[in-house]
């Protein structure tokens, strides 16, 4: 078996969280149950591109058990758990000396080059072949296998510009090896997939838009707006892991600081509730009148980073978009102010403008966590370097959290590889009644006894007592 992960010998301790993980994952446990017999996914090749956490261990041993054959990379450089991947990659019945799991290529602290010969290998099979399904967290592996086919369709990789980020220039090395290597390769990997289920926002903003430009080139269910992925997830997975990566981080108190949350959406949510939940006061920053308003009638001020840059504790960017703090902010800021972002991507930061301020000085105080000594004495401490704090610091959402968003992802796995007929290419949520399905799972868990209709109060709200109970319009 092909495969690069950090220590095969950490198998056994992910093995043991594997164990206490799928206890806390009803949702999937209940589908390994539900389809051990027909295995869905059988002939199922799917390369997944998320965090390899222990998490994702539960979700990947449920797509093999439901017959796919996987092979799997981590969606961010920092955010691999060592031991989760060493246990994938052992598998239930194999030791580090004979793994007979899955081929995984992940480890934390990957360089961006690493990182990209990671998806370049779990998008290839042994034999040559390409997968036929992606499941996606951010859209790096759809991106890959789009621009590479892209590329080869145009007769050339093109060069990259003074202005293109460093990573881009990595994306581009990275096709212009491998269609040298093999040229046809991405056009072939391309029509090949079924399609991609894709997890988070960012990723799913890219797929509209190439939707939108007509250059999808297979289907995809949006995985993230499922109301029990985005509310929940998003939200309440922010809401504990947020807090648990300022601690492992830093171990400031968080009472009594002043915290700025850049972005009221629903991780914004989720981080100004577990703020305000610390005793920090809180602030928030938006560019939405309606998520504005919320935050205010949430309770909390509302107003821009530059007012409040110079007296603030914490920041917390999680609004999706670039440059939301911008080199000069970081050059306002309190001594050691921690700067900090927990959407996908780590160009919230402007961690390249910070690294060019004249007479800067970065001190690592431990991996994750670096000091910036500008020019007047003061420090700021940024996590992760800008990437995900609560996976690149801590270790993501707890398992009740995750086991709803994956139950989503293994359903959107079945539906577009086994209804592929009924999924044209375009951008697909899942419907209603599978969302509701999904809390269901959960219900148990937490002791929740639910209400039954009574047919007369269904016919009188018109749905149907086993459900849907709501328009696709309702926003919950
Ligand atoms: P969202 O779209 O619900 O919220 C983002 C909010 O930021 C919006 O309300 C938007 O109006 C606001 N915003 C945009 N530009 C802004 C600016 N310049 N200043 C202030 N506010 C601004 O998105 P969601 O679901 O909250 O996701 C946010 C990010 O977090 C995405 O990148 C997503 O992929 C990522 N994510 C990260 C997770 C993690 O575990 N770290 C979990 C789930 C999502």
């Amino acid at each position: 078996m092909d495969y690069k992960v950090a220590d095969l010998s950490l198998a056994e301790f992910g093995r043991r969280e594997i164990r206490l993980a799928e206890h806390e994952m009803p949702g999937l446990m209940a589908t390994r149950a539900e389809y051990a017999e027909a295995k869905p996914l059988r002939g199922a090749k799917i390369m997944g591109s998320l965090h390899m956490t222990i998490q994702t261990a539960v979700l990947i041993e449920t797509l093999v058990e439901l017959g796919a054959d996987v092979r799997w990379v981590s969606c961010n450089i920092f955010s691999t758990q060592d031991h989760a991947a060493a246990a994938v990659v052992v598998g239930q019945d194999g030791t580090p000396e004979d793994p007979k799991g899955v081929p995984v290529f992940a480890w934390k602290g990957e360089t961006l080059e690493e990182y990209w010969w990671c998806t370049d290998q779990a998008l290839a099979w042994p034999d040559g072949s390409g997968p036929n399904m992606i499941l996606d967290d951010g859209g790096d592996a759809t991106l890959l296998v789009h621009k590479g086919a892209e590329y080869e369709k145009a007769g050339a990789v093109p060069a990259a510009t003074a202005d293109d980020p460093e990573e881009w220039g990595i994306i581009l090395d990275t096709l212009r090896r491998t269609i040298a290597e093999r040229p046809g390769r991405w056009t072939e990997t391309a029509a090949g997939i079924m399609g991609v289920t894709e997890e988070t926002t960012t990723g799913v903003h890219r797929l509209y838009e190439m939707a939108k430009a007509g250059t999808l080139a297979f289907p995809a269910i949006n995985v993230n707006d499922s109301v029990t992925k985005s509310k929940f997830d998003n939200k309440y997975g922010c809401r504990h892991s947020v807090i648990d990566g300022l601690n492992r981080a830093t171990d400031v108190l968080i009472g009594g600081k002043v915290a700025v949350v850049c972005g009221y959406g629903d991780v914004g949510k989720g981080c100004a509730d577990a703020l305000r939940g610390q005793g920090a006061r809180v602030i928030v920053t938006e560019i939405d009148p309606i998520c504005a308003l919320q935050a205010a009638m949430d309770g909390f001020q509302v107003t821009t980073l530059e007012d409040v840059v110079g007296i603030a504790d914490i920041f917390v960017t999680t609004t999706g978009n670039f440059n939301i703090i911008t080199a000069d902010h970081m050059a306002a800021m309190k001594h050691q102010a921690i700067v900090s972002n927990i959407g996908h991507f780590d160009n919230e930061i402007d961690m390249a403008g910070l690294a060019k301020v004249p007479g800067i000085v970065k001190t690592e105080i431990k991996p994750q966590v670096a000091e910036w000594r500008f020019p007047d004495g003061h420090t700021i401490l940024v996590l992760a370097e800008g990437r995900l704090m609560n996976l690149g610091c801590a270790t993501g959402h707890p398992s009740f959290v995750m086991s709803n968003s994956f139950t989503n992802q293994v359903i959107a796995q079945i539906e577009l590889f086994t209804k592929t007929e009924e999924y044209p290419v375009g951008v697909y949520v899942l419907p209603k009644h599978l969302d509701e399905k999904v809390a269901r799972l959960h219900l148990d868990a937490l002791g929740v006894k639910l209400t039954e209709l009574t047919k007369e109060q269904a016919a009188y709200i018109g749905v149907h007592v086993e459900g849907p109970y709501k328009p696709d319009h309702y926003r919950y």
